[in-house]
């Protein structure tokens, strides 16, 4: 096959107004183990930044807690002044080590996220920038307040929230459009399925976190298994098809360290299931997920 195109997965446009290919990159894994420091391999995560923009890819998802700072300076040292590319930044998530995360949401530390965020990546407008986490600590008048101030001072175009249900976007939105929503969900993790849907009536982006991953189906014998076999493709450009399909919304953002890898998943974006495909496989998803909740209750 030719080079992989990420603009074969058709075109979302993120608050109305800027359109992005919706198969994304998100730079977390460009970080060190437990998203904390320097990439063990710099140039290759280097190498897969700057291959970017020639596979057509135009969303890269970052936040300031990857590295700390490390995913986002990267950034800037490869793509900068990225000429047809969307970054978007999250901030509001405090780290004290590896796999630690803690939420911040008091209104002095969100701008001092953004106006970091602005410094770092080299922007005077970041163009989407999100909410890590509603901070239960903090009322979410104060946390949504100062990002709707930000937004009309011109230092952030669109304003996305992560790992939120319906009710807090629907409070979000009495003060700013909510532009998208970041969510745990894939092929087998489908509890933000009233949030998707939510998200498809409101026109808000979809952007599925930990998208590759596929719980039980990623084993022999399953339907995953079985269409992967059928393309001749891994299953991680199944689970990323299926999302694709799954909503005009959907916008995957498959991290990833290696070039390798960076080039399977854009090749996803060209890969078409029939109908049949895609209702078996989001059967299969359903009845995993389903019963993974049920092995917990
Ligand atoms: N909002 C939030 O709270 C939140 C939380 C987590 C993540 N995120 C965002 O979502 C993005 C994606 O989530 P994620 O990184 O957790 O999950 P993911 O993209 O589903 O999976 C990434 C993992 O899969 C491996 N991988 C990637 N492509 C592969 C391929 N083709 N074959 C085999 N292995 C492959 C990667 O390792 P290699 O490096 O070895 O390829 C990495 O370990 C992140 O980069 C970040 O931007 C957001």
């Amino acid at each position: 096959m030719s080079e992989p195109d990420a603009r074969a997965s058709g075109t979302f446009s993120i608050g109305g107004d800027l359109p992005v290919a919706r198969l994304g990159f998100g730079a977390m894994r460009v970080t060190g183990d437990g998203v904390w420091g320097d990439p063990a391999d710099g140039v290759e995560a280097r190498r897969v930044l700057a291959r970017l923009p020639e596979l057509g890819v135009s969303l890269i998802d970052t936040a300031d807690a990857y590295g700390p700072f490390v995913s986002e300076d990267l950034l800037r040292e490869t793509l900068h002044p990225y000429d047809g590319l969307v970054v978007a930044t999250k901030g509001g998530l405090t780290r004290h080590g590896p796999n630690v995360w803690k939420p911040v949401g008091r209104p002095e530390y969100l701008r001092q996220c953004v106006l970091m965020s602005l410094r770092r990546l080299g922007v005077e407008r970041i163009d989407l920038w999100q909410l890590h986490r509603v901070d239960p600590a903090v009322s979410m008048d104060e946390q949504f307040g100062v990002l709707r101030d930000l937004q009309a001072e011109g230092l952030i175009r669109h304003v996305g929230l992560s790992q939120v249900g319906v009710e807090e976007i629907r409070e979000a939105s009495r003060w700013f459009e909510v532009a998208t929503v970041q969510n745990l969900y894939n092929l087998t993790r489908r509890d933000s399925e009233e949030v998707l849907a939510y998200c498809e009536q409101h026109g808000i982006g979809f952007i599925p976190w930990y998208p590759l991953a596929a719980g039980a189906l990623a084993a022999p014998g399953t339907v995953l298994d079985e269409v992967a076999e059928r393309h001749g493709v891994p299953h991680a450009s199944v689970a990323l098809a299926w999302l694709l399909h799954r909503s005009p919304v959907m916008l995957p953002i498959p991290g990833t360290g290696k070039v390798a890898h960076l080039e399977v998943n854009v090749a996803a974006a060209h890969l078409t299931l029939s109908a049949d495909e895609v209702e078996a496989l989001d059967a299969a998803g359903r009845a995993a997920w389903e019963a993974e909740v049920a092995a917990q209750s």
